[in-house]
This record gives structure tokens, C-alpha cells and sequence, in this order.
């Protein structure tokens, strides 16, 4: 079979399960739970996957589940993964499979996620006989809540003996119709601090008996962005923002203290490593000159996503075979995390955005919003990709 017939045959297929997928994916929509709670989630995907026949599947920690496709000759070992779990958000969307659990809504696209690896379960499956190797799918728990499900599985030996892994997500700001494709650093590695300001609290008519907390804190906050914008090199991204600032009570008293938090975004190990060093020196010099003293935590979040160059190529061509090459869309990174990352810590790994967004529709609020949707269109995008990959690395050559 010529490779484009084979992409025909497949597409063909993914087409007549679309509204299957589409119907998984708002049940799952209307069912969100939050992460590491994805108990009737992963019972549903587990149950699910039974029902295919053909695969080995596993629950390799409480609420994620794996299935193994393993064919009857040799070959490498292809890793897919979705996430599956919700955010703590009330969804504002009237929509008739809307979230009916109250203050939790699937508003990243994860239920879409966990639908279209299904319906690439569902299809391979059927292919067994014609699998060298295996297609192993991964469904993973806990994408949005640090330390990350994805760490867990792999301590759980979920990528042992895997060549290469691939993942996707669906991704509002782009315009539905194309692949997202970014060879190299792709997501950041989120990290997060913690700054407590200790002065001396008093009168606010009478500051020079006081150590002003609030007057120290508002220039640790401006301060720094000079490690940004000065100790950086410029060519390297970096970004430092502080989402929370706390302190005092009312107009007429200085407050003792205040708590600052926020979030550093980098790719590059060695500025990523330095962070903390850089960070509390200027907390330190800042708090120190005023006469007042510090807590300073820094906490290390998800490794970067960097893809692999080889197997983001293959992936290019997976979308320019089974869509057409316009649909390759060559994205810039991000500063957002992803603990995908994780596995790709164990095996060559490509991430890639599959454009969910649809202006005419009204489908444009970002990730995280509760009116946040998904053009489900998307959803068949990305079974092709996902069955199409596995007919490039398991099933031809
Ligand atoms: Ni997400």
C-alpha cells in the first residue's frame, strides 16, 4: 500500500468515529475532575479502552491508566500521552454539556485531549496485526498541579523501553486549521517564589517610627526586573512576575509585613539554576538597606519542553502526509510549562499544538478562562495526527 492510500484508508476511518470522539469529549466536558482526583475519569477511559479489545491496560497510579498495543512483529516502542485532569473554575459557557460539577471545568482542552487519544486507540486497536512494535497510550493525571502526574508515571515505569513519545494540545489562540510545529525549546520551565517583606509596623502619619514594609516590598518588585532587563543575557528569555503582593489592613496603619509570590519562567539550565542566587540578593540588599529582613523560598517546577529535533521532523511529516502542508504552522515558543516535559526526559519526544480557535464562532477566550471552548473540529486533527504517526513509526518501514 502507497503511503497516501494508507493516509486515506486512516483518515477515512478517523472520520466515521468523529462524532464518537466528539461525544467522549463532552462527556467528559460535562464530568470534569480536578487533578489527581480523576477517579470516575479514569475509570471511564479504563473501561473504555477494555471495550476496544487488543490492548494490555493498566492503571499505573490511582487515577491514570495505560494501554500497551503490542503487534505481533518487532519494532520500536511509540508513546502517546494525553492529560485528563480540570480546573478549579466555574464554567461560564451555556452550553447543553456545560460542567455539572459545581466549581470545576475542563477549561485547558484536556477532555478533548483524552477524547482523541481514545479514538487513536480505538482505530489502532483494530490494526493490530499490522503493528511492528507497540503503541503504548498514555493517559495521564494531574497535567495542572505541580508536582505533575506525568513524574509519577514515569517513577511508575510507564516509558520504559519507549523510542520516542509524542503529545499535543489543543490551542485556542490558534486560528483552527493548521498544526503547531516548534523544533527545539518549545514550553518554559515554570518555577515558583515566595518573598515575605519583614519591617516594623506603626502609624502611617508616623512612618519614621515604622520600617515601611510596603515601601521596601514595592521595590524588591521593581527590582527584579533588573535581573531581567540587566543581568540576562539578552538572548536568553526569562520572565519574572510577581501575581501577588499582600499587606495592610487599612488607610492609617503601616502594615508589619508583606508576601509576595510569583512565578520564573526560563529555558536555559544554567540561568534557571542561578535564579534563586539572583533572586535573594535583591531581596536581600533591598530589605537589608532599609532596615528590614526577608523570607525568601524558591521552588523548582516542571522541566522545560524541548523537542527533539529528529522526531519533531518525523511529526512535520506526519501533518504534511495525512493534512496537507499547509496545514504546518511554524510556531515560537512560549513561557508557559508542561510536565509532557517529564517524559521527555526518558525518550525523544515532540509536543505540538493542534488550532482550536474559531473567531466567526465566538471561540477565542484564552486557556484558563471560564468561557473557555474548543472548536471540536479540532478533535478529528488530532486522531489523524496521532493515527498517522503511528502508521510513519510502527506500522510502514
Ligand atoms: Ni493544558
Amino acid at each position: 500500500m502507497t503511503t497516501a492510500s494508507a493516509v486515506e484508508t486512516l483518515n477515512k476511518a478517523v472520520e466515521e468515529i468523529k462524532e464518537q470522539v466528539i461525544a467522549w469529549r463532552r462527556y467528559l466536558h460535562q464530568n470534569p475532575e480536578l487533578s489527581f482526583h480523576e477517579e470516575n475519569t479514569a475509570q471511564f477511559v479504563y473501561d473504555t479502552l477494555v471495550s476496544f479489545g487488543n490492548l494490555e491496560v493498566t492503571r499505573p497510579t490511582r487515577t491514570s491508566v495505560v494501554a500497551r498495543l503490542i503487534g505481533p512483529a518487532p519494532g520500536k516502542v511509540l508513546a502517546m500521552r494525553a492529560d485528563m485532569d480540570a480546573l478549579p473554575i466555574t464554567e461560564e459557557n451555556d452550553l447543553p454539556y456545560a460542567s455539572q460539577n459545581p466549581g470545576v471545568m475542563h477549561a485547558c482542552g484536556h477532555d478533548g485531549h483524552t477524547a482523541m487519544l481514545l479514538g487513536a486507540a480505538k482505530l489502532l486497536a483494530g490494526m493490530k496485526e499490522q503493528i511492528k512494535g507497540e503503541v503504548r497510550f498514555l493517559f495521564q493525571h494531574a497535567e495542572e498541579l505541580a508536582p505533575g502526574g506525568a513524574e509519577e508515571m514515569v517513577e511508575a515505569g510507564v516509558m520504559d523501553g519507549v523510542d520516542l513519545v509524542i503529545g499535543s494540545h489543543l490551542w485556542a489562540s490558534m486560528e483552527f486549521g493548521t498544526v503547531g510545529i516548534c523544533p527545539g525549546p518549545m514550553m518554559a520551565a515554570p518555577d515558583t517564589f515566595y518573598i515575605v517583606v519583614k519591617g516594623k509596623g506603626g502609624h502611617a502619619a508616623l512612618p519614621h517610627q515604622t520600617i515601611d514594609s510596603i515601601a521596601i516590598a514595592a521595590q524588591v518588585v521593581t527590582n527584579l526586573q533588573h535581573i531581567v532587563a540587566r543581568n540576562t543575557d539578552p538572548l536568553d528569555n526569562l520572565v519574572v512576575s510577581v501575581t501577588k503582593f499582600v499587606g495592610g489592613t487599612t488607610h492609617n496603619v503601616i502594615p508589619g509585613s508583606v508576601e509576595i509570590l510569583g512565578t520564573v519562567r526560563s529555558f536555559n539550565p544554567e540561568l534557571r539554576a542561578n535564579m534563586p542566587t539572583l533572586m535573594e540578593r535583591v531581596v536581600k540588599g533591598i530589605t537589608e538597606a532599609h532596615g528590614a529582613s526577608y523570607e525568601f523560598e524558591y521552588e523548582n517546577g516542571y522541566r522545560p519542553v524541548i523537542n527533539d529535533a529528529e522526531v519533531t521532523r518525523l511529526m512535520e511529516d506526519v501533518v504534511v502526509e495525512s493534512l496537507g502542508a499547509e496545514w504546518v504552522e511554524h510556531i515560537r515558543p512560549n513561557m508557559g510549562g508542561e510536565d509532557f516535559s517529564a517524559f521527555q526526559q526518558k525518550a525523544p519526544g515532540c509536543f505540538f499544538y493542534i488550532a482550536a480557535g474559531n473567531r466567526e464562532k465566538g471561540i477565542t477566550y484564552p486557556h484558563h478562562h471560564p468561557r473557555f471552548a474548543i472548536e471540536e473540529n479540532a478533535l478529528e486533527v488530532g486522531v489523524k495526527m496521532f493515527v498517522n504517526a503511528a502508521r510513519k513509526i510502527v506500522m510502514e518501514g
